[in-house]
């Protein structure tokens, strides 16, 4: 399963250099299908389950599988994806990413609810707790949320529509569980009885999906209108341990205001001449990226000779200045000459990673 979410994070990654790229070319999401399906295919067997590549108000088709549409400066776009390696595990990893680098306003509202609830879903999940505690976690904070947007229907409020019988109002704009199993199918054990899987309680060397969800269609019209067409989930696959959990695809950034330090380095492996031509051509999609969303890049060190002789490239890239409103994580990345602190990470063969 760690081999599954490093790959997914590989995969991932790789999407988000390419996506000016996607943009330029029209039909985006199957663009960014077929940028992460390469890396799933050439990391393990493929994809775990068919990904979900779904810009605007496609984020809001719960299995938006078509992949069909643009993808726009402008929109969120949710990419639900997971590599199956070689002994048929799989990762099932969502998140949702402001296309041009930077959240609007209301995206990064809709996103912090989401965030905000799967954190609290994180805390639930924990060994001893029952499965369902973790979804009960994460709808409060949802229902919370929603209440302060004054969503739920007069005189409705959290108890309200957090009663199972006469309540649920909340499930218009979050129409999924939080959880699933997740191993070697991508909903593990899905047929198990109530008694062995809602009902059971969490033991350590399960793993589940924490994944919260906010859904709102251009054309819902119970929501405002800076809120239309915005659909966010995040998605994480959670280890429980003795002690509470480890979240195994914590290497990608979920948080908008997440500063630590991150370093992308780029190297050729052993694989001589072919492997060199892949970490250039990887370096060069990541510096295209950097540039549309207008970065100032620098290539600090390239050694032994530069991108274009496509010779153990290496690029270090360090997080500085204070983030703006609505900003990405990735969308604070500098590249800097004279980074001050780089850190020098082990990359078999031809792999491009983010490190943070
Ligand atoms: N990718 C399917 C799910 O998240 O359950
Ligand atoms: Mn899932
Ligand atoms: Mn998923």
């Amino acid at each position: 399963m760690r081999e599954a979410c490093d790959a997914t994070a590989r995969g991932f990654e790789a999407v988000v250099a390419d996506l000016p790229e996607a943009v330029r070319r029209g039909r985006g999401e199957r663009w960014v299908e077929g940028v992460f399906g390469l890396h799933a295919r050439h990391a393990g067997n493929g994809v775990g389950y068919d990904s979900i590549c779904a810009s605007g108000d496609h984020a809001n088709t719960l299995h938006w599988i078509k992949n069909t549409g643009d993808v726009k400066d402008g929109d969120l776009i949710l990419v639900d994806a997971g590599v199956e390696v070689d002994s048929l595990f799989t990762a099932d990893v969502t998140r949702t990413l402001p296309v041009n680098g930077t959240y609007s306003p209301a995206q990064r509202e809709v996103y912090e609810a989401v965030l905000a609830a799967q954190e609290a879903g994180l805390a639930a999940a924990k060994p001893g707790a029952k499965f369902s505690d973790v979804h009960a976690a994460t709808i409060r904070v949802i229902a919370e949320r929603l209440h302060g947007w004054r969503l739920l229907p007069d005189g409705v409020d959290v108890e309200a529509t957090l009663d199972p019988e006469n309540g649920q109002f909340h499930r218009r704009w979050m129409v999924h569980g939080t959880s699933h199993h997740l191993g070697l199918d991508v909903h593990d054990c899905a047929l198990a009885r109530k008694e062995d899987y809602m009902d059971a309680e969490l033991k350590p060397g399960m793993i589940i999906t924490i994944e919260p969800g906010l859904y709102f269609k251009a054309d819902d019209e119970l929501v405002p209108d800076r809120f239309r067409g915005v659909g966010v989930r995040i998605e994480d696959d959670i280890l429980i341990t003795e002690d509470g959990n480890e979240n195994l695809s914590a290497s990608l950034p979920r948080d908008p205001d997440d500063d630590r330090d991150v370093f992308l380095e780029v190297k050729a492996g052993e694989g001589g001449e072919e492997s060199a031509l892949f970490a250039g051509d990887l370096a060069r999609m990541y510096l295209r990226y950097a540039e549309r969303v207008g970065w100032r890049t620098e290539i600090v060190d390239a050694s032994p000779s530069d991108l274009g002789g496509y010779k153990d490239v290496r690029i270090a890239v360090s997080a500085t200045g204070t983030p703006g409103p609505g900003e990405a994580p990735w969308a604070r990345l500098k590249f800097e000459a004279g980074v001050h602190r780089v850190q020098r990470v082990p990359v078999t063969e031809s792999q491009g990673r983010i490190h943070t």
